[in-house]
């Protein structure tokens, strides 16, 4: 009987185990094919860093106006990430201070005692699944403290994420467009009355928040009008939750299984940071970012057509030894990290700073009272494609 035709790495890309351990895969992409494509969208998958690097450089070239191609539940295309510049510029240059270092850091104490609380909850049990005791609900937490919103509401907002990201899961029928298409759009509409509502509660009596400062805000000494607000309030759901999570989830899956990397973490907990940004490189949980082709160009020898979708493969980008020494080892003393795990250009996450203090304040609290955890014997954890959410991580110690 002949054997099956051996898929091309392209191919591998979403099989579940490459979404788990995707480096070899990545590995193939960059040695062989480094503009390659989708195997049912066709969209092409551009590899190496440099690459990467230029898409996102060049916006008039590749475009971020995608919210017509993928449905999010949204009525407009959502601020500032699905907008080019130089309007895009306006929006980052407004928001910008918002989420600098310096105000993220003002809300560390709440941060620090939400991870543990957190821990403490399961501590004593001696076993945990990470992702739905400490790695869903701890970004949600801060969101809430962002917008100064109540910590009651983290499960409704739980649930509306879900069902913008994974409305099938609350599916009778997954593979029903029309259900899913329903789920995601009534999710979507009470996104918007939600903060609707919020925006004229805080234009009337403003706070120390988010919302506040954006109710205040002005573009060109025009205040900004609630569809705006309401396009910034809906990618912060989108954009600060799952890829905390599955930040969280990656790294800590990753200590589990490499006991050395772990001991290291207790031995010199002022190393955490650089574990940090090492694993966000490994790991890259957001693995790319979507592009829309504006003028044909070449990119790796392939010609790239306008109108084309394509996706910039940063997981692959961020183990490209053409830009990192031992590309593909792990060293939390890494001297020189330039990974594009946040992305890069224009679009650079608005985010890093407060996701960067979570991670940070995380596994601080997490080595500080879990001892040498690992993953059970028998167990597996199981990661979700895309954005790759350790879905399922059982751990144990003690
Ligand atoms: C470890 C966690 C995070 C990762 C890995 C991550 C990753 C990314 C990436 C790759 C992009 C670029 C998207 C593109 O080029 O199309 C991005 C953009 C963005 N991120 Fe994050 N993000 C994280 C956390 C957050 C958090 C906590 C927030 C909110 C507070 C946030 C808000 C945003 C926003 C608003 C954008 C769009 C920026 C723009 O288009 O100008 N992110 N993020």
């Amino acid at each position: 009987m002949a054997s099956p035709p051996t898929k091309s790495a392209s191919q591998r890309l979403f099989d579940p185990a490459a979404t788990a351990c995707p480096h070899a895969v990545y590995t193939e992409l960059l040695d062989t094919e480094p503009v390659s494509r989708m195997p049912i969208s066709e969209a092409a998958i551009i590899s190496r860093y440099e690459d990467v690097l230029f898409a996102l450089r060049n916006p008039e070239i590749f475009s971020s106006q995608v919210s017509e191609k993928l449905d999010l539940g949204t009525d407009r295309p959502m601020i500032p990430q699905q907008i080019d510049p130089p309007e895009q510029t306006r929006y980052r240059k407004l928001l910008d201070p918002f989420f600098s270092r310096r105000r993220m850091k003002t809300l560390e104490p709440a941060i620090r005692l939400n991870a543990a609380n957190l821990i403490e909850g399961f501590l004593d049990s001696g076993h945990c699944e990470f992702n739905k005791q400490f790695a869903i609900p701890f970004p949600a937490q801060a969101f809430l403290h962002l917008f100064g919103l109540p910590m009651d509401d983290l499960s409704l907002f739980l649930q509306l994420k879900d069902d913008i990201i994974r409305p099938q899961q609350k599916a009778t029928d997954p593979f029903n467009t029309d259900e899913i298409n329903s789920i995601r759009s009534r999710a979507g509409r009470k996104i918007y009355d939600y903060f609707g509502e919020l925006i004229q509660v805080r234009r009337k009596a403003p706070r120390e928040d988010l919302m506040s400062s954006l109710v205040r805000a002005r573009i060109d000494g025009n205040l900004l009008s609630e569809e705006e607000i309401l396009d910034i309030c809906y990618l912060q759901i989108l954009a600060g939750l799952d890829t905390v999570t599955a930040t969280l989830g990656c790294q800590i899956a990753y200590l589990a299984a490499n006991p050395e990397q772990q001991k290291r973490l207790y031995e010199r907990p002022d190393q955490i940071e650089e574990a940090v940004e090492e694993l966000l490189r490994w790991e890259t949980p957001v693995t790319g970012v979507p592009r829309i082709v504006m003028q044909d160009t070449e990119i790796a020898g392939t010609t790239l057509h306008a109108g084309e979708m394509v996706m910039l493969l940063l997981g692959a980008a961020n183990i490209d030894p053409r830009e990192f020494d031992r590309a593909d080892q792990v060293e939390f003393d890494r001297p020189r990290n330039r990974h594009i795990a946040f992305g890069g250009g224009h679009h650079r996450c608005l985010g890093s700073h407060l996701a960067r203090l979570e991670l940070c304040v995380a596994l601080e609290e997490w080595h500080a009272r879990v001892d040498s955890y690992r993953i059970p014997p028998g167990e597996t954890p199981t990661y979700s494609p895309g954005i790759r959410e350790v879905q399922y991580l059982p751990l144990a110690w003690g």
